[in-house]
């Protein structure tokens, strides 16, 4: 039996890690996990609950209260918050302003990496998994590491167009704001790991980052 396939994509915020982990789990007939949804939904548990967010204790305090499971299907991954579907909820400016303060706090990080670890466990063929820490962290010994770079101004393009909002100027600060506290926190910063290989799709399409990536599999090359 061959080995399951792992693949950790991280990336700053925009970068294009979902679609093109979602299109390569999809090619490739694996499991995709999207870690950022469950920081988003333990975000919005604890928006919920009127948890202080500049209070790392109480935030510590309320992970129990708070279930998180993340379906792994690349062409419908779906997230429950205590058996609730949440995927448009968690999607709001208020979860995505409020995300990095929660996600800096270990206590939601030790949570959350375990049931990460546990979805690459199950994944028989293998999984793709996205992230801040998946190479680093989450999936140490994935057989294939990358890195996914956009320049800031194309990733403040390409989130503005999804979201439909017209001020890129304002989308490329939120975006900056956003990676200096994830790269900065003391708990698995973003950071790209030695042996991950770095891919910049500022200048390529969608398909020819997913083609690149695929080629780089030693299965893909006989
Ligand atoms: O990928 P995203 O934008 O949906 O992620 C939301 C936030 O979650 C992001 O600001 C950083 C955090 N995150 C993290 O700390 N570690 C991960 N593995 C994934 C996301």
């Amino acid at each position: 039996m061959t080995e399951p396939i792992v693949i950790a994509i991280d990336g700053p915020s925009g970068s294009g890690k979902s679609s093109t982990s979602r299109g390569v789990a999809d090619r490739l007939g694996l499991a995709y996990l999207d870690t950022g949804s469950m920081y988003r939904a333990m975000t919005l548990a604890m928006l919920r609950a009127g948890v202080d967010l500049d209070d790392p204790k109480a935030i510590a305090a309320a992970v129990p209260t708070a279930t998180i499971h993340a379906g792994t299907h690349p062409l419908n991954p779906t997230i429950e918050l205590n058996g609730v579907d949440v995927a448009e909820a968690i999607r709001t400016s208020e979860v995505t302003a409020a995300v990095s303060k929660v996600a800096a706090v270990p206590a939601v990080r030790t949570v959350l990496v375990e049931s990460q670890k546990l979805a690459i466990d199950t994944a028989i063929a293998g999984i793709v998994i996205e992230g801040r820490d998946i190479g680093t962290v989450v999936a140490p010994n994935a057989t294939l590491k990358i890195y996914l770079y956009a320049d800031p101004v194309a990733r403040a393009q390409r989130r503005a167009a999804e979201m439909g909002v017209d001020d890129e100027e304002a989308m490329r600060e939120a975006l900056a704001l956003r990676d200096a506290i994830d790269s900065n926190r003391a708990a698995s910063p973003l950071k790209q790991s030695a042996d991950a290989v770095l891919v910049d799709g500022t200048h390529q399409t969608l398909a020819e980052v997913i083609d690149a990536i695929v080629a780089m599999l030693p299965e893909a090359n006989g």
